[in-house]
């Protein structure tokens, strides 16, 4: 497939890079179109090393090729990323400055813009106009990602992750003009990793969660088009870009971050490894080894199961009926009963929608690339298996959210 790919002169530009990669890999054939304003943040040499065609913004190269007529006609799609607001504006009112604006007005095949500006600027009556002018005329114009913009401040502004906008060309392309990311206007929150108990200064309780499989649920979330909020406690891997981060070190600190956030999401996972207990004491001085003094003798007490807090604030408020409450387990089978009794079991003490189940033994499950699950769900839908990847795996976990919330009445 041919695409044109216009680059808009935003910081967001660079990020570009990894969407004309995604374009290449599926075997498209792209010719980067970038405003003179864009080389400013990315060079053409970026476009062309990549891209592996010619790369001009002047009506004035090239012209026995008469490009400016020629690429508008010739791509299967076109798509602006960062569309900026001055782009936006120059395309509803049908400029033709330069090439990329003469290509849109040729444009035969479907036109996507991702766009990326100031959060003011997005939320100016000017710029709803623009988007409104382009969506009437058929362009799809894909809603910014919300989170932390080029300076200290936050909101909706941020250029959709290229992943969601090569998924959204591709869904163009396909004749699903209508198509929505599954979790487009959702918010996610997700907790991830271990919570450290401490001791003393210098020693805590802690367990052996990575954050693998919480930081890759936040990873599928935001590519289904989710606003995510992860809850990061302890994390082997780093926080994925696009999502907005707090951390977490204690129970008591993840539960009081996990009510908050919950109090505005349409989905709360809880796939954190929350520590039961904690040291009843938590000495201000490093407990010290003396021989002429007991050793010490630690004294748990049990923390709150914030999985339970959360179903219960769900329920009490009228605002969170629709809200989808996901946890996890890691279980094993004994003598008693196997692994999916006991799990059953979980799901109905603690009150969430689904329980996605882990078999754990030794070697499995912790810190592993690869995971095999169970999910089930409160409603009595038969269990759903998946297994690969920690990424394949969230992503059907992700899938089965996205179902549930779409297609399955609310919760009462
Ligand atoms: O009871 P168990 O710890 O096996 O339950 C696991 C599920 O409960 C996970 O989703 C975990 O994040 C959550 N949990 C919690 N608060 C705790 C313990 C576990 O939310 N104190």
């Amino acid at each position: 497939m041919r695409i044109v790919l216009g680059v808009g002169g935003g910081i967001a530009a660079y990020k570009v890079a990894s969407l004309l990669r995604l374009f290449t890999e599926a075997g498209h054939d792209v010719t980067v179109i970038p405003t003179e304003a864009s080389t400013r943040f990315v060079g053409t040499a970026t476009w062309e090393a990549l891209s592996g065609n010619p790369v001009s913004n002047s009506v004035f190269d090239d012209v026995h090729l008469v490009n400016h007529v020629r690429l508008g006609h010739e791509a299967d799609l076109v798509v602006v990323a960062p569309a900026t607001a001055d782009l936006l504006a120059k395309a509803a009112t049908g400029q033709a400055g330069d090439l990329l604006t003469n290509t849109l007005l040729m444009a035969h095949g479907p036109v996507l813009f991702a766009p990326a500006m100031h959060t003011e600027m997005w939320q100016h009556a000017a710029t709803r106009t623009n988007v409104e002018t382009l969506r009437a005329r058929g362009a799809t114009v894909l809603e910014p990602a919300s989170g932390r913009l080029t300076g200290a401040d936050s909101g909706p502004g941020r250029l959709p992750e290229p992943q969601v906008i090569f998924e959204a060309a591709m869904a163009l392309v396909q004749g699903r003009s209508d198509y929505q990311l599954p979790l487009a206007g959702r918010t996610v929150t997700i907790s991830a990793g271990g919570t450290r108990e401490p001791l003393d200064p210098v020693r805590f309780l802690g367990n052996r969660s990575s954050g693998k499989q919480g930081v890759a649920l936040a990873i599928a979330a935001r590519n289904a088009g989710a606003t995510v909020r992860l809850l990061a406690a302890h994390m082997e891997v780093p926080a994925p870009a696009g999502v907005d981060v707090q951390r977490v070190e204690t129970a008591l600190e993840l539960r009081e971050a996990a009510l908050a956030a919950a109090a505005d999401s349409d989905v709360v996972i809880m796939s954190a490894a929350v520590a039961d207990f904690r040291p009843a004491e938590v000495s201000d001085t490093k407990i010290k080894k003396r021989d002429d003094t007991a050793d010490p003798v630690i004294t748990l007490v049990r923390n709150p199961d914030i999985l339970q807090e959360l179903v219960e604030q769900r329920n009490a408020s009228r605002a969170g009926a629709g809200q989808l409450v996901v946890g996890f387990a890691a279980e094993t089978g004994d003598s008693q009963g196997d692994v999916l009794a006991y799990a059953e079991a979980k799901l109905q003490r603690k009150g969430c929608d689904l329980l996605v189940v882990n078999h754990v033994g030794t070697d499995k499950v912790f810190g592993q690339d690869s995971n095999a699950v169970v999910i089930l769900s409160r409603a009595g839908s038969e269990p759903q298996e998946a297994s690969g990847t920690k990424t394949e795996v969230s992503e059907a976990i992700i899938r089965r959210i996205s179902f549930e919330l779409n297609h399955v009445s609310p919760r009462a």
